[in-house]
């Protein structure tokens, strides 16, 4: 294999003085940017080994980034790794490594995707989120009111974390009776093992047993929600199975929870962050103007986006990214975080500039795995932020930026709290 190294020593890549900055440790967790900006320059192509112990590369510049993300030769069945059974389990969705739950749309590669996403996107419309949006603005408003008086807040917990999931699970038809058990289920599972001894287990187990049965008692008696649209999607006469349709449906509460979280939090962070910036956008709002605040959360995804790796690719044939040649079976991580700051493609990439226009950022990926739960998480991103400084003004932090604690997950990017202060009313 060529260029290979192990973190924290130099690189043979490095054309450059200075040591390569260490990756993952705590401190790369809480800013990881200039480690990647190094990684960028001194070695765009980056054979690494993970906490995990599994080797693989990592894709750094924009435009490697882009071609690798929309290669069909980079696989992302696990099974065309060369040690399968390290890989499985491993895009970041907790109990994937259920049979039942693994044919899902990160984990398969055409044809069978190509079937399963135009089954999907016949019921999951731009159409459907449009007509979402009143409630999703309900919602933000109902747990800002909760804190409102407080005059403080934990905007992860009580905000960020609680939004995502009452949307997607009002989306998919779970009554509202059962969302505190899927906002607990999910709570454990966000923790990545963090919680309790066989916790995660057991919460994935609860909620694949509740989504069976949902999707079951939806094929007797359908409503108007996202699971009887799965149900009754069909493609010259094909439709999901009843596996296909419970891993659909626990594939968008995965992809669309964590991400959303942490677009509301990341995002409100860099926000308090920047006055400027943030004043700039409470002008624009109180104006009645909608313009910045789209290409504020467009920027916001970019500078400090919730998904630091895109999940795991592996090569099907020998092939090249970036002139470094990538053997058949290793696993290529495209850094969506590093290509996003990459100054050949974006001006003065380190900078927060929330009318940015020129922003084909690489935050909801790019080619055939694009985010299909974009037009959603746009819809609360937006929703979320702009409720945020309307209602509560004065909003600022209430603890130092190095006091903050980052999870140290692999694929996202996410505070664990944002303590903040404001005005009570
Ligand atoms: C800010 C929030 C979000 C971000 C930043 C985000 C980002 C991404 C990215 C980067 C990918 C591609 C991963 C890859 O190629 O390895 C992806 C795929 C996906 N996302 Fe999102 N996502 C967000 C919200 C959502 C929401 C709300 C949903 C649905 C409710 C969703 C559903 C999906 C699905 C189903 C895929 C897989 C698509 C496929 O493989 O064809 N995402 N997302």
């Amino acid at each position: 294999m060529t260029g290979t190294t192990t973190d924290g020593g130099g690189c043979p890549h490095s054309a450059a003085e200075g040591p390569q900055p260490p990756l993952f440790t705590w401190e790369f967790a809480s800013d990881p940017y200039p480690a990647y900006a190094w990684l960028r320059e001194h070695a765009p192509v980056h054979r690494t080994r993970l906490p995990s112990g599994v080797e693989a590369w990592l894709v750094t510049r924009y435009a490697d980034a882009r071609q690798a993300l929309a290669d069909q030769r980079l696989s992302k069945n696990p099974e065309h790794h060369d040690e399968p059974s390290h890989a499985k389990g491993k895009t970041g969705i907790p109990g994937e490594r259920k049979a039942e739950l693994m044919t899902h749309l990160l984990n398969i590669d055409p044809p069978d995707h190509t079937r399963l996403r135009r089954l999907v996107s016949k019921a999951f419309t731009p159409r459907r989120v449009a007509q979402f949006a009143p409630r999703v603005q309900e919602l933000t408003d109902q747990l800002i009111d909760r804190f409102v008086a407080k005059g403080e807040a934990d905007l992860i917990h009580e905000f960020a974390f609680p939004l995502p999931i009452y949307a997607i699970c009002d989306l998919l038809g779970v009554p509202r009776e059962d969302q505190d058990d899927f906002r607990d289920w999910a709570g454990m599972m966000i923790r990545h093992g963090g919680g309790p001894r066989g916790g995660v287990a057991r919460s994935v187990k609860k909620m694949r047993g509740y989504l069976a049965e949902l999707i079951h008692r939806k094929r007797l008696e359908p409503g108007d929600d996202l699971i009887s649209g799965l149900i009754k999607a069909s493609d010259h006469g094909e439709h999901l199975t009843e596996n296909e349709a419970a891993a659909m449906a626990f594939i968008l509460l995965f992809a669309g929870f964590e991400t959303t979280v942490n677009l509301i939090g990341n995002g409100t962070y860099q926000l308090l962050r920047n006055p400027g910036e943030r004043e700039r956008l409470q002008r624009s709002l109180a104006a009645g103007e909608t313009g910045l605040l789209e290409t504020g959360v467009e920027e916001l995804l970019r500078h400090d986006g919730p998904v630091e790796l895109a999940t795991w690719r592996f090569a099907t044939e020998p092939l090249t990214i970036g002139g470094q040649e990538i053997a058949s079976g290793d696993p290529v991580l495209v850094v969506l975080a590093a290509a996003d700051r990459d100054p050949e493609r974006f001006a003065d990439p380190d900078t927060l500039d929330l009318s940015r226009r020129d922003n084909q950022h690489l935050g909801y990926g790019h080619g055939i795995h694009y985010c299909l739960g974009a037009p959603l998480a746009r819809l609360e991103g937006q929703t979320a932020i702009a409720t945020l400084l309307r209602r509560l003004p004065d909003l600022r932090l209430a603890a130092e930026p190095d006091d903050l604690r980052w999870r140290g997950g692999l694929i996202m990017r996410g505070l664990r709290t944002l303590p903040v202060e404001f005005t009570a009313r």
